[in-house]
């Protein structure tokens, strides 16, 4: 059995649709916070099981001995550390074979705040002793592309990121096609794969293809960190957060959101989807 956490997210329901593709439904399981969300996979022939990370004692009966899990990293930043330990404690009782968790690109290099989490997981996952399997993910496409064309309409590019610094993002689907070919073949156990995009831009790039793309003028406004900040928390961003996010334009400004590694490709079987396409649809939807 294969059994995806976060499944009703967006990354967890590209996961399992790329399952059904390659293993019958009914090897396949879902675990869920919540199980109106999962009625559709259920309807599929996909196990639904139900447990919020929050909850050791429903995390008890999520998984079986022998079962390839792919835990999902949590969405509620700050909770996060317990919440994974919560389900690699219950992966580890249950004796499950592998667990592959989505962690962030660089792992112990990723030294800004929005990676903290995930470096205390890997190594929490690591010193368990459960098999496993990092999905060092790096950037979504769609984290820059989704609602893109209200960008365009309040007319700038608005970052804190060094000029010229560049950022190797894939789509959510090649990063969900790794986590797909990670659950269904061997030999992955041990590994720590660094996941990004096969080309990296840089924001003068990405807003040169919106405004080719738009017809619309789409400059870069290039502001401090602090700047940045009060924009963010101007627009209804919690400061903590804003703060976060600041650190990410600086991580990014340190190349740490780039990767040459190629390890998502050759996981994916397939190119990376290029950010153009992701680009074209944002300015869609
Ligand atoms: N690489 C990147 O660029 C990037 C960007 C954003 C996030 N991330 C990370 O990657 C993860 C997957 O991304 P995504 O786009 O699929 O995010 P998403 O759509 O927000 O999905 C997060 C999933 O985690 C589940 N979840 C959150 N808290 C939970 C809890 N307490 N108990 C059980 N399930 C819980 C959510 O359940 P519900 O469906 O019930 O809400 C959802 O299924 C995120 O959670 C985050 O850790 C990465």
């Amino acid at each position: 059995m294969i059994v995806v956490t976060g499944a009703t997210g967006k990354l967890g329901t590209l996961v399992v649709e790329g399952l059904i593709d390659r293993v019958p439904a009914e090897q396949i399981a879902v675990v869920v916070r919540d199980a109106a969300k999962a009625a559709r996979l259920g309807g599929l022939g996909v196990e639904v099981r139900v447990a919020d990370y929050d909850d050791p004692a429903a995390l008890g009966d999520a998984f079986r001995e022998g079962e390839k899990v792919l835990l999902i990293s949590g969405s509620e930043v700050g909770r996060r550390v317990p919440q994974h330990r919560a389900v690699i404690d219950a992966a580890e009782a249950a004796g499950v074979a592998l667990l592959a968790y989505t962690s962030i690109l660089g792992g112990p290099a990723a030294d800004f705040e929005l990676a903290r989490e995930h470096q205390v997981t890997e190594r929490y996952l690591i010193d368990s002793g459960v098999p496993y399997v990092l999905l060092r993910n790096g950037w979504y496409h769609e984290n820059y592309t989704e609602g893109l064309a209200g960008a365009v309409a309040a007319g700038a590019l608005t970052t804190s990121t060094a000029e010229g610094a560049r950022i190797a993002t894939a789509a959510r689907a090649d990063f969900a096609a790794a986590a797909v070919a990670v659950l269904t073949t061997e030999g992955h156990e041990g590994r720590a794969y660094e996941l990004a995009g096969d080309t990296a831009w840089t924001f003068e790039e990405f807003a040169a293809e919106v405004a080719r793309q738009s017809g619309r003028d789409f400059p870069v406004n290039r502001v401090s960190g602090e700047e940045l900040r009060g924009i963010l928390t101007g627009q209804g961003v919690p400061d903590p957060f804003a703060a976060v996010l600041v650190g990410v334009d600086d991580a990014i400004s340190r190349g740490l959101l780039d990767d040459g590694s190629g390890d998502l490709s050759k996981l994916a079987g397939r190119p990376t989807t290029p950010v153009a396409e992701a680009i074209a649809e944002g300015l869609r939807s």
